[in-house]
């Protein structure tokens, strides 16, 4: 692990460029981050984005994961990270050696992605973890759609949020997503289907993704609980 994150992580404090302690919060757990490089190094993304930067853990997963599989660039977008979060998350990434891989926007998801569409930029993978309404969630999704190479993977964070998962069912009854899991996680990994194939097995993101998260059951995540804690989408 990149030696940046393995102290974070240890110490659970992050620091600003000036020196100054934060204790950290807000980010995702290890066993998320885990996952992410998991999909990461099956998919293998060129082009990936991030929605929502906070203190970098995230960010500092993605990127890892992404120097295994020469990936050209990351695109981050928090309109907070100097004001909020200090730039400690671009900092971050700074010292854990990524500078050339991140293209960070401080700005709005919906204003700097709609500007990504207007590009005509596509991507590979993204994760979205900005701010969690159905409205924004639901825009985010939309826009990274239009984004989003045939056979990309979305990821959205925070299953548990009603709202989020409002989104899922949204996607999954709407749009041409398939969902590897749906009933077993906080992080859903919904692989797109292009209008190309007539079935989501077919695509071979499909069977690996599954596989990933067969082996993470198999290893004693309660595939259950979140399933009974909350409507099911
Ligand atoms: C839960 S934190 C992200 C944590 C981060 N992914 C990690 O694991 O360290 C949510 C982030 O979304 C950002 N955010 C809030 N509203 C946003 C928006 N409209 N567009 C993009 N990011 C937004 C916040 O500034 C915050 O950094």
């Amino acid at each position: 692990m990149n030696e940046t994150l393995r102290s974070i992580l240890s110490s659970r404090s992050v620091s600003s460029e000036d020196g100054i302690a934060h204790s950290l919060h807000s980010s995702i757990s290890q066993e998320e981050g885990n996952f992410l490089q998991e999909i990461i190094r099956t998919a293998r993304p060129q082009v990936s984005l991030e929605v929502g930067c906070a203190y970098g853990i995230s960010s500092l997963f993605i990127c890892e994961a992404l120097r295994e599989v020469n990936a050209r660039k990351h695109i981050i977008i928090d309109p907070n990270q100097h004001s909020a979060w200090k730039g400690i998350g671009l900092a971050n990434l700074r010292r854990a050696g990524y500078a050339d891989l991140i293209d960070f926007h401080e700005a709005l998801s919906y204003q700097y992605l709609s500007h990504l569409t207007e590009e005509r930029a596509t991507i590979d993978f993204a994760f979205i973890d900005g701010m969690h309404t159905f409205d924004y969630v639901l825009v985010d999704f939309f826009l990274v759609d239009k984004l989003l190479k045939p056979g990309g993977i979305v990821v959205l964070d925070d299953l548990l949020y009603p709202s989020i998962r409002s989104v899922c069912r949204y996607v999954l009854s709407n749009l041409r997503y398939t969902c590897v899991d749906p009933q077993s996680r906080e992080l859903v990994p919904v692989i797109f289907l292009p209008a190309s194939l007539p079935n989501p097995p077919d695509h071979p993101n499909y069977a690996a993704l599954q596989k990933l998260e067969q082996d993470r059951i198999g290893e004693g995540h309660d595939a259950t609980r979140h399933w009974t804690d909350h409507k099911p989408f």
